[in-house]
């Protein structure tokens, strides 16, 4: 298979959040049994890189309790990194004790959303996250570290590119393997999105950077074609269009996977998934969820 055009990546990882953004904001309780379905279907899918859920408080985010239950109820497919959200040490040992692959911390580049999020500055995010990343480092777990609000704050407005890259090269130095980029209200538009790549690409190589695109604004598939063009080869994305930040007012589901793909398909990059096994997990999870899916492909490829 020849990409389309020469200067992008011939290979795309996509990072399925779904089961973790996705199901963090819905209202409605969702079963271990219905996230444990979801994420079986997606692994079949040939997704390499599914994250699991999170290991936060379950005051914060009820919907993510329960998350051992999850990780011990998957069946684990050979190649695929099962992964899990940790804000501290804590959230870094029930991962650990429930066989998490991989775990992932998240920062900021704002500081009012640092605060409604995590409950505390950048600073001290950081200072929290160094020993789960030592600890990390002992037991031979990777970490990937998140960027949120890079293209916009719902309580700060505008975020300095400069901001972005300040924090996604601290978490990169204290370890972090590969920092996703996280436009969290879905706000940006493609130039705007190569700026701060850029900007943040001088400070951290592109080949550890992973966009992570809300779509509130219609753009997230425009700014991940833009990001491919700046050479970034990990996308995130969720099935179905899942998704969302409880602590982010207005911020609308993830870009959903079956459209990735189609767009990755359609330029002819690689990426291991299967289309019509992606649409089936999407349609699964919008059925158990009683509604339509926000994945175009899907609805275009699944007959009312
Ligand atoms: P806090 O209240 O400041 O923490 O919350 P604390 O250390 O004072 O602890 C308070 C209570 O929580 C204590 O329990 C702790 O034991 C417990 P109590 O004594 O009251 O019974 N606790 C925990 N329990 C289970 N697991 C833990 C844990 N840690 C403390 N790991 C904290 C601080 C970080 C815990 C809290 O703010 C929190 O859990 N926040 C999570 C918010 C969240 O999950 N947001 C969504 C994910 S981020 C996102 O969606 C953006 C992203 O997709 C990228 C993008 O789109 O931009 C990644
Ligand atoms: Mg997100």
């Amino acid at each position: 298979m020849t990409p389309a055009n020469p200067d992008l990546p011939r290979q795309v990882k996509m990072v399925e959040v779904g089961p973790r953004d996705g199901l963090q904001n819905e209202k409605q309780p969702i079963s271990v049994a219905t996230r444990i379905g979801l994420i079986d279907r997606l692994s079949a899918a040939g997704l390499p890189v599914i994250e699991t859920g999170s290991f936060v408080s379950p005051k914060w985010v009820p919907q993510m309790a329960s998350s051992e239950e999850v990780l011990a109820g998957i069946e684990r497919r050979r190649g695929v990194t099962y992964s899990a959200l940790t804000p501290n040490l804590k959230g870094y040992e029930r991962a650990l004790e429930a066989r998490a692959d991989e775990v992932a911390v998240f920062g900021a580049a704002s500081e009012a959303f640092t605060r409604k999020n995590i409950n505390c500055s950048i600073a001290e995010s950081l200072e929290r996250f160094a020993p789960l990343l030592e600890r990390a480092a002992k037991d031979g777990i990777p970490v990937r570290g998140y960027v949120s609000c890079v293209l916009g704050c719902p309580y700060e407005g505008e975020i300095s590119p400069e901001k972005v890259a300040e924090v996604s090269a601290a978490l990169l130095e204290m370890g972090c393997y590969e920092i996703s980029l996280g436009d969290t209200i879905g706000v940006g538009t493609p130039e705007r999105a190569k700026r701060m790549i850029e900007r943040v690409a001088t400070r951290v190589p592109v080949e550890k950077l992973a966009v992570h695109f809300h779509d509130t604004y219609g753009q997230a598939l425009a700014n991940i074609y833009a990001a491919l063009q700046m050479g970034v080869a990990v996308v995130d994305s969720a099935v179905a269009g899942l998704g969302g930040c409880p602590y982010a007012r207005g911020a609308s589901g993830n870009v959903a996977s079956e459209d990735v793909l189609y767009l990755l398909q359609g330029l002819g990059i690689d990426t291991g998934v299967d289309l019509d096994k992606l649409v089936a997990a999407g349609n699964f999870i919008s059925a158990e969820l009683g509604r339509e899916s926000s994945s175009r492909v899907a609805r275009a490829m699944s007959p009312a």
